[in-house]
């Protein structure tokens, strides 16, 4: 009898299942609009210019000094950690100058999703913790990995082909205080669906009444007007109003870095002492969950931030301007061919996705006779999408919503 008899297999993760499936795929018009990961006009991975110089400095400072593979710190790169921090909360935040900004380096934004979670789990007196309806899965997952009690607050109506706000506000009136709200900092993913900043700040008035803590889900910085500073409202309004908020922060969208899996998890809290408290704990779960964090993404991000802020900007600021483009090409083409429907929602989300409204069927449908490789619950990545691929995406559309399953 195997010692290992009792552990069950469980299915492969959605996302990344899609991603498998399609690289199996030989039907010459398949399509990968599963995974969150932005392609050029080519359709190869994007690899930042802005990156390509950090690399070359690193290597450069590689060769001119040796200790470059030692550890680093439990709390990680600092160079990184503060740029990504100002990054986030602004560069002339009260809290950052008041050393109210507890941070660590974590592993990406899931794993510094995690990080906060295993704080709260372990000394925050493992509060509740509220997600939206829908949201990216892993999010739920961790804080339940952690021992935590998820529920989920109204978001996305269908009706609507956007946000419910007072649904949103009338499902967080179940929420005791003390728990944990994951917000998404900008590109709600999977709806595309953001807040407005009246509603932001309708928000940050009704969370600090019900003393509700926000943990803001920080992954496309930038992929929502092409201003990393603009899409950075949320957060800077909540700290500007005297909340504790904490971030969890990610760089594999907006500097393409995806398997660097540069990340950091911050709490900012009210007072500086509390901020040292926080980062003790947090670097004693690292310490214990992965010692101290890989170095490569850090350099990148920290030298793109401190040398190359102004060239990454305009950069970024173009990869977000094709992905609005593709919205735009994809809603032109699907109101060409008649599909039922104005489709102005694909214009109005923002960031990577598409929250198509496609059924579950429909969805499924997409990938098993169109092989075009999809969310179930609607999503298509259209950061991946090619100007070539748009007729036979938006025909695809069209025979799911009008014809009758052939399978
Ligand atoms: C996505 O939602 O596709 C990305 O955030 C990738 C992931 O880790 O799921």
């Amino acid at each position: 009898m195997s010692a290992f008899a009792a552990i069950q297999p469980v299915p492969e993760d959605a996302i990344f299942a899609l991603n498998t499936r399609f690289k199996a795929d030989t039907f010459p018009h398949r399509m990968n609009l599963g995974v969150g990961a932005y392609k050029g006009s080519d359709g190869k991975p994007y690899v930042f210019d802005v990156v390509k110089q950090a690399e070359r400095d690193v290597l450069a400072d590689l060769e001119a000094n040796r200790t470059n593979h030692e550890y680093l710190p439990i709390r990680g790169f600092d160079d990184f950690t503060a740029s990504a921090a100002e990054l986030l909360y602004g560069s002339d935040s009260p809290a950052i100058k008041e050393d109210r900004v507890a941070r660590v380096q974590g592993i990406s934004g899931t794993g510094s999703i995690r990080l906060a979670a295993e704080l709260l789990s372990k000394c925050g007196g493992k509060p509740e913790v509220w997600v939206s309806n829908p949201t990216w899965g892993n999010q739920a997952a961790i804080c339940v990995a952690t021992g935590m009690v998820v529920h989920k607050y109204d978001y996305y109506s269908a009706s609507l082909l956007g946000v419910d706000f007072p649904a949103m506000l009338a499902s967080l009136d179940q929420a005791k205080p003390g728990s944990i709200v994951i917000l998404h900092l900008c590109c709600h993913n999977p709806t595309g669906a953001d807040l407005s900043e009246a509603q932001w700040n309708a928000l940050g008035d009704y969370m600090t009444q019900k003393q509700l803590i926000p943990l803001f889900d920080c992954a496309y910085q930038g992929f929502a007007t092409g201003r990393p500073d603009e899409d950075a409202y949320p957060i800077r309004s909540f700290v500007a109003r005297g909340m504790e908020v904490i971030s969890a922060q990610s760089f594999s969208k907006n500097m393409g870095l995806y398997n660097e899996r540069a990340g950091v998890t911050a709490f900012v809290t009210k007072t500086a002492s509390a901020a040292k408290a926080v980062k003790s704990q947090l670097e004693i779960i690292v310490r214990q969950s992965f010692s101290n964090p890989p170095a490569h993404g850090a350099r990148i991000v920290a030298n793109v931030l401190m040398k190359q802020g102004q060239a990454w900007r305009d950069e970024l600021f173009a990869v977000t301007g094709r992905i609005i483009k593709m919205r735009k090409l994809l809603q032109e083409e699907i109101l060409k061919i008649g599909v039922p429907g104005s489709w102005d929602h694909i214009t109005s989300q923002r960031g990577m996705f598409c929250f198509s409204g496609l059924s579950k069927e429909q969805s499924v449908r997409m990938v098993e006779e169109f092989h075009i490789y999809m969310l179930p619950n609607g999503r298509i990545n259209c950061a991946a999408l090619q100007e070539s691929q748009i007729a036979y995406l938006a025909s695809s559309i069209y025979k799911v919503m009008t014809q009758p399953h052939k399978l």
